[in-house]
């Protein structure tokens, strides 16, 4: 079923001094630890795009890069009565176009494996799942080495990943 984004739908990124506003789309998508890490998060991380309906704020996305190559997307929420009306991809797609523009190559986030909506979104964008033995980002493949313990993967999550950017540089010659 194709989603119809509302037109009259606004991004803005949410300064600290103003996050508060996202609470309630946060208390709407995630309960127990998830929102209490949710809402810490929100509190600190580096990016908050906000979107909305006039001046109801309706989804949230929280971003930070964690090393110049790789972009993490910590949540996303949709308020649940505006769900499934593309919201949460405009979030994600804008999400790609900041990394993209920052020369970020790849991009992660962790996903509970029986979230079916979330799965769904970050497929829709060519997100695969992250094996935990393959090649790095670095090295061209999706592989978080060094990574993972700073993006909070727990037990009952996957790890999400999509390249953007092209592999990994040719060597730089030795000028011999
Ligand atoms: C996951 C979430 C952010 C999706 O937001 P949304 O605005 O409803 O998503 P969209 O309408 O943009 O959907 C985009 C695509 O994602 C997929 N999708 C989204 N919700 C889905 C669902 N319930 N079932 C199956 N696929 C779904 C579809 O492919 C959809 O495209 P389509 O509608 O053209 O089929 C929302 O369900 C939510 O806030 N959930 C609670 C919080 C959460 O779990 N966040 C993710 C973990 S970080």
């Amino acid at each position: 079923m194709p989603t119809r984004v509302p037109p009259d739908l606004n991004l803005s990124t949410l300064e600290a001094a103003d996050r508060e506003a996202a609470i309630p789309v946060i208390k709407d998508g995630f309960v127990g630890i998830y929102r209490w890490h949710a809402k810490r998060t929100l509190a600190r991380v580096p990016v908050v795009r906000a979107a909305w309906l006039g001046t109801e704020l309706v989804g949230v996305a929280m971003l930070e890069r964690l090393v110049p190559e790789a972009g993490y997307v910590y949540y996303i929420s949709v308020a649940a009565s505006h769900r499934r009306r593309g919201i949460g991809a405009v979030l994600l797609d804008d999400a790609l176009s900041r990394f993209r523009a920052e020369g970020v190559h790849v991009v992660y986030a962790a996903v509970e494996s029986e979230n079916s909506a979330s799965l769904a979104l970050f497929r829709s964008r060519g997100f695969r799942v992250v094996e935990r033995k393959e090649p790095s980002y670095k090295e061209g493949g999706l592989g978080a080495w060094g990574l993972r313990s700073r993006m909070w993967v727990v037990s009952g999550e996957v790890l999400l990943g999509l390249r953007i950017a092209p592999g990994p540089m040719a060597p730089k010659s030795s000028g011999a």
